[in-house]
């Protein structure tokens, strides 16, 4: 089938389109209602399905010959530790976690946070948690106290599941302070946290609160999968919006497991048995959708690589894990690729290894720059795909479809949307753009499968932030065009979100955290060009009037409180002290003005702007940085 024709189809038969898509899957009941819409008007897929995720990503398979097939590989170069496990394996190890969970009051609905490292241990909480019915929240290892503490309070989860520490490069970081931090900054009070002791470093345990992982699991009866409605939340999973409160985004069972499945094969051509690799972290959407859930779903093997992409040991580390398990298809953000060019510029390390088993090489979670691209098209014989993302999607908006039809790449392009995604260029009014006009992009209702169906808890922040700009249209938050043949090139955020490294960050929230210093006057942050990281922040700030410590000491404690508060991963380094920003006549900041202005681009200044001189100051200012 050409895409244009599966396309056409997802859009106009769209029931029946992932009807049939569904039944790639083994339901304990197949739905009767393919779509619907619930009283707040909000559609659902697959709501009255009976089924469990665990059961058709695992138990399928081994019930039907494919249980001594490897389904999860961990490779770990940080600890010097290799460890695979068939899907037989995996299967009994989940049952018997899930049956210890559930020893410690986790039933079906029950939110269960999940703070872990790149091991095994958290790809199987996952999984068991989907077998219970109960909902994970998975927070990304880098984040610190206060932003675990938040979910904590939102998510009101009955146990946290985490691990004594976590490896960074060589560097040992011992999560349970973090843990034991937040867990007294949370107002909401958890009923146990269960620690994997990880022997890089034990943690030191709370008596009648804290269970050792190991111990529990040992004494634990393996447990079958509760069945779940196809409506049921799976998972929650939080990212940053424009506020300093993260969005929790909720995705259902049913729509999830089905556009997973479908995904492996149309976008990233892959068979059950071949091997595939997403190098990303199990707290990412990516790492959700493609670490653990769609290559298991799909009957592939997936690969768990607790290690970088440069310095464990070196530049060549994923050629190793490529040619070493036979990948076939690479996933992975283009800051890594661009780690590892600019470590390894002539690509020497690609050399030392037989990638023979490598067919497609793909990027997501920032548009892959031409340069980066034009790098991997050079040293690598296969076709280098860039697809867009979001986490409230869960799979790719925009792909070349290459299981599909395999169409030519145009560098900078995301390609063409995928089958269920219509996508629309508005402008600020909402009328649709002409090719090649660059607007807000929009995705017509019905969003397809898997897309988030509310914000846990919050139901009208989903409907604001998401669905009332344009109404009968979700609001994604990227700007982009489409050329004149189709293609659709996303320019980049229209909102406070910047993407460092890949990881999705607030400047929003970023400015109420500065804001706290006594010091701050007033600030701004906004997301300035990196070569290696895509973005990094960098902050403006004005300082309070009788301030009588030093400049470089106020940028040091802002560097501290912003890894205090949000944790390493924000890679806040830089702020600018100026003594005004430049502001519209109604008083809002112009942060893509400072921005661009920083970047070297060309900008007008705007008519709305009160005094266009400041814009000069900030010019002589960052001259001096
Ligand atoms: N736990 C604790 N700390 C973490 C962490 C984790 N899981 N992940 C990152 N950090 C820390 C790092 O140690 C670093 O701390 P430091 O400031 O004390 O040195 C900080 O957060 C920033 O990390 P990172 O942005 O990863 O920068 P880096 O310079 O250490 O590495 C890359 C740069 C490009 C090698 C790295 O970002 C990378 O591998 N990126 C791939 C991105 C990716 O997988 N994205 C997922 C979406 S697809
Ligand atoms: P996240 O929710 O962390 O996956 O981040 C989603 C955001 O990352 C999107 O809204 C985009 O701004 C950006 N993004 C992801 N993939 C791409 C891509 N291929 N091209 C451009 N931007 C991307």
């Amino acid at each position: 089938m050409s895409y244009k024709n599966e396309y056409r189809e997802s859009i106009d038969n769209s029931s029946s389109f992932w009807e049939d898509k569904a039944r790639d899957l083994e339901w304990f009941e197949f739905p009767g209602e393919i779509l619907s819409k619930d009283s707040e008007g909000i559609h659902h897929w697959f709501a009255d399905g009976k089924m469990n995720t665990c059961h058709m990503a695992l138990d399928y398979h081994v019930n039907n010959g494919r249980g001594d097939q490897i389904a999860l590989i961990y490779d770990s170069p940080v600890t010097g530790t290799k460890k695979q496990y068939s899907y037989s394996d995996l299967r009994d190890e989940v049952a018997k976690c899930a049956g210890m969970i559930g020893d410690n009051g986790v039933t079906k609905g029950d939110r269960v946070i999940i703070y872990m490292p790149m091991i095994p241990e958290s790809v199987i909480a996952m999984l068991a948690c989907a077998r219970l019915g109960a909902i994970h929240s998975v927070v990304f290892g880098g984040f610190a106290s206060p932003e675990l503490a938040v979910r904590i309070d939102d998510a009101r989860p009955k146990i946290i599941m985490s691990a004594s520490c976590g490896i960074e490069i060589n560097r040992v970081i011992d999560y349970k302070p973090l843990l034991d931090n937040a867990v007294d900054l949370a107002k909401h009070k958890v009923d146990k946290c269960i620690i994997f002791q990880r022997e890089q470093s034990l943690a030191t345990m709370i008596k009648g609160r804290d269970v050792d992982w190991s111990t529990a699991c040992e004494s634990a009866s393996p447990v079958d999968c509760v069945p779940v409605r196809g409506d049921d939340p799976l998972y929650i999973l939080y990212t940053s919006g424009t506020t300093g409160k993260p969005k929790g985004v909720v995705r259902e069972n049913g729509g999830h497991a089905v556009a997973m499945k479908y995904s492996m094969d149309s976008i990233y051509s892959t068979d059950p048995g071949d091997v595939y690799w997403a190098a990303s972290d199990v707290g990412w959407v990516v790492g959700h959708s493609y670490i653990v859930y769609a290559p298991l779903l799909h009957g592939c093997t997936t690969i768990l690589f607790e290690g970088k992409p440069i310095m464990t040991p070196d530049a060549g580390a994923f050629w190793r894990v490529v040619s070493e398990y036979k990948v076939k298809a690479l996933f992975t953000a283009p800051t890594a690729y661009r780690a590892i060019k600019k470590e390894d510029p002539e690509g020497e390390m690609i050399k030392n290894y037989d990638l023979s088993s490598l067919e497609t090489i793909f990027a997501a979670g920032e548009r892959l720059d031409p340069p980066t691209y034009e790098w991997l098209v050079d040293k690598f014989d296969v076709p280098v795909i860039d697809h867009w993302w979001q986490t409230e999607t869960g799979w790719a908006i925009a792909s070349n479809m290459t299981g599909i039809e395999k169409m030519p790449v145009k560098p900078g392009s995301a390609t063409v949307p995928a089958p269920g995604f219509e996508v629309s260029i508005m402008d600020d009014n909402g009328n649709e753009l002409n090719h090649n006009e660059q607007g807000n992009i929009a995705i017509k209702l019905p969003l397809p499968p898997s897309c988030l169906t509310t914000i846990w808890g919050d139901v009208e922040r989903f409907k604001s932030g998401y669905l009332e700009t344009f109404p009968g249209y979700y609001l994604s938050g990227d700007g982009g065009y489409f050329d004149e043949d189709g293609y659709l090139f996303i320019m980049g955020r229209t909102d406070d979100v910047i993407n460092v490294s890949g990881h999705r960050l607030s400047t929003g929230e970023m400015e109420e955290i500065i804001a706290t210093h006594d010091a701050i006057a007033e600030c701004a942050v906004v997301g300035i060009s990196d070569n290696l990281k895509g973005q990094v922040p960098l902050g403006f700030a004005i300082l309070k009037s009788g301030v009588t410590i030093s400049d470089n000491e106020i940028k040091q404690s802002l560097v501290q409180l912003m890894r205090e508060k949000i944790g390493p991963v924000a890679c806040y380094k830089e702020t600018v002290i100026v003594e005004r920003l430049p502001k519209t006549r109604s008083g809002k900041i112009l942060r893509k003005t400072m921005r661009q202005i920083v970047d070297g681009e060309e900008y007008v200044v705007p008519s709305t702007i009160d005094d266009p001189a400041i814009l000069d100051e900030i010019k002589e200012l960052l001259g001096k940085r």
